[in-house]
């Protein structure tokens, strides 16, 4: 048996999952990284710490600048949260839905992030905001920056749960035709340098049944707000 097949049993028998794969790298453009089944081991502790945040800040679908209902379902938790209304894109100490601070960022969700930066080549990452994202079936997000954030020299975490997804990855410009990505469960796209800007986003997703999520795909989107 390769080497890489028998690590990949050994971390499906310590987390109850034989079909578990061992993670692994694959670089997509300067600064940016895909870190393969990396949250596999943690899914299930993300996923149960993920259902406690929606419980005290539940997923609602925000309304653009421009007057758009997103297809996507977002909350947040940590210090800050990523907020959109007519009124613009902001990062927001309260939740707008409930008046309160958006729930603590939970300590698996840190330690993923964290983890996950370090080995992209980002060492000390801080995140104070985590955006999560639902999607049900058909819902998209369409090309576009992460330029909210004041602190642009820190990376973006983003870790993908439950159904697969095609994740687009483009350039600095928009015009520049993206790349195609499928991202499943586990896996954790990282970009930062020169790529913090690069414009990216995820196709309508399709139907389907993950036995982690069921019918939906979450995302899990770290960043340094500030
Ligand atoms: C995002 O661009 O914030 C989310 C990307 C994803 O859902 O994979
Ligand atoms: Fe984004």
């Amino acid at each position: 048996m390769p080497e890489a097949a028998g690590a990949g049993h050994l971390s499906g028998h310590l987390f109850g999952d034989p079909e578990a794969e061992a993670p692994w790298d694959e670089a997509i453009a300067p600064g940016a990284v895909l870190l393969r089944r990396h949250a596999c081991a943690r899914a299930e502790a993300l996923l149960a710490a993920a259902r406690e945040v929606v419980a005290a800040a539940p997923m609602r679908h925000l309304v653009t600048p421009g007057g758009q209902t997103m297809s996507v379902a977002m909350t947040n938790c940590g210090e800050w949260g990523w907020v959109s209304d007519r009124r613009g894109y902001r990062y927001d100490p309260v939740d707008p839905a409930s008046g309160r601070p958006w729930p603590p960022m939970p300590a698996v969700f840190l330690e993923v992030a964290r983890e996950a930066a370090a080995r992209a080549g980002y060492p000390d990452f801080a995140p104070q905001a985590c955006l999560m994202n639902l999607y049900r079936p058909g819902a998209r997000l369409t090309l576009h920056q992460d330029r909210d954030e004041l602190d642009l020299a820190a990376p973006i975490v983003s870790v993908s749960l439950g159904l697969p997804a095609i994740f687009l990855f483009g350039g600095l410009l928009r015009s520049e035709r993206p790349r195609r990505y499928p991202l499943q469960h586990g896996d954790v796209a990282v970009w930062g340098g020169p790529s913090r800007l690069a414009f990216h986003g995820v196709a309508p997703l399709a139907e389907g049944h993950h036995p982690a999520t069921g019918a939906v795909r979450l995302n899990l989107t770290f960043r340094k707000t500030r």
